[in-house]
């Protein structure tokens, strides 16, 4: 199973987006996906047409020490959720004493998997590299990094890779950046054409012991495409909201080359 973390600490580039596409274009490809919303905001929730009122189990609970399993719901076929509620916000305070608190998420989540197997798990982080996006990058095995390409994208990245290879030293030795995807492309423009480039170079140049260092472009470009933004509203992810769009098209191309990105059992196998 691969378990990936969807982070980038700037805010408004389209981690949430990706993270709900994502997984639900992975579930329609029949795979078992768990998506857990890692943001107080509880977008990715609200995406999957999931609203926490009063005390119904979310993740918080989970990080409060309940069973995630009996916090995951079934939102579509092959598509679970493990929500999230404006309550999570309290939780950054109130683990701030807690001993291992970087690593809560990560013992949750294997509990849940000594029951029950799942082919993806996709965290949704929030915009920021708090407690609870470390304990996402505690639990997963690959980072995807949506970037919005502009002229400081690769000022940030340099934050997040450190951080990542932080985490990497310190809490999770496989945790590995596996891609990034570059999200609100404006087709045509010089600007996106040199960020590419610009990327591309970067990543090609890397120290080969960094946590980066096989990290891919994808190829999918997701695009600006108005679809994209409207579908949260209507509680339902692209494919199902408008599944002829552009963007529903540039979602299901990297559900693609994530799947192409799997390693098949016999090489795994192999490797042994
Ligand atoms: N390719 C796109 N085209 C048009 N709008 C998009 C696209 N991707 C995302 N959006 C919209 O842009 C806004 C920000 O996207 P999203 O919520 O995915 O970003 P985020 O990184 O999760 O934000 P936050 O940091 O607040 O969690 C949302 O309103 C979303 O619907
Ligand atoms: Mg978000």
């Amino acid at each position: 199973m691969r378990k990936i973390a969807v982070m980038n600490q700037k805010g408004g580039v389209g981690k949430t987006t990706t993270s709900v596409n994502l997984a639900a274009g992975l579930a329609m490809r029949g795979k078992r996906v768990c998506l857990i919303d890692l943001d107080p905001q509880a977008h990715a929730s609200l995406h999957v047409g999931v609203e926490i009122v009063g005390d119904t189990p979310s993740v918080y609970h989970a990080f409060a020490g309940a069973p995630m399993a009996q916090v995951k719901r079934l939102v579509a076929p092959n598509l679970w959720l493990v929500p999230a509620s404006i309550d999570l916000a309290a939780a950054e305070v109130e683990l701030a004493d807690t001993p291992g608190r970087e690593l809560i998420l990560r013992e949750s989540v294997s509990a849940m998997l000594a029951a029950e197997q799942f082919d993806y798990l996709i965290m949704d982080c929030p915009p920021s590299l708090g407690v609870l996006t470390i304990n996402a990058l505690s639990c997963a095995e690959e980072v995807l990094i949506p970037l919005e390409p502009h002229f400081f994208a690769l000022h940030g990245l340099s934050k997040l890779l450190e951080t990542t290879a932080l985490v990497t030293r310190r809490l999770n030795r496989k945790l590995r950046v596996g891609g990034i995807v570059l999200c609100m492309f404006e087709t045509g423009t010089r600007l996106a054409a040199d960020v590419s480039a610009d990327l591309q170079a970067f990543l090609s140049g890397s120290d080969p012991q960094a946590p980066w260092a096989k990290a891919r472009l994808f190829n999918a470009r997701i695009r600006r495409n108005i679809k994209l933004a409207e579908a949260p509203s209507f509680g339902r992810p692209i494919f199902d909201y408008a599944p002829k769009c552009p963007g529903s098209l540039d979602y299901m191309q990297l559900v693609e080359e994530t799947i192409a990105m799997e390693v098949p059992a016999l090489q795994l196998a192999a490797a042994a």
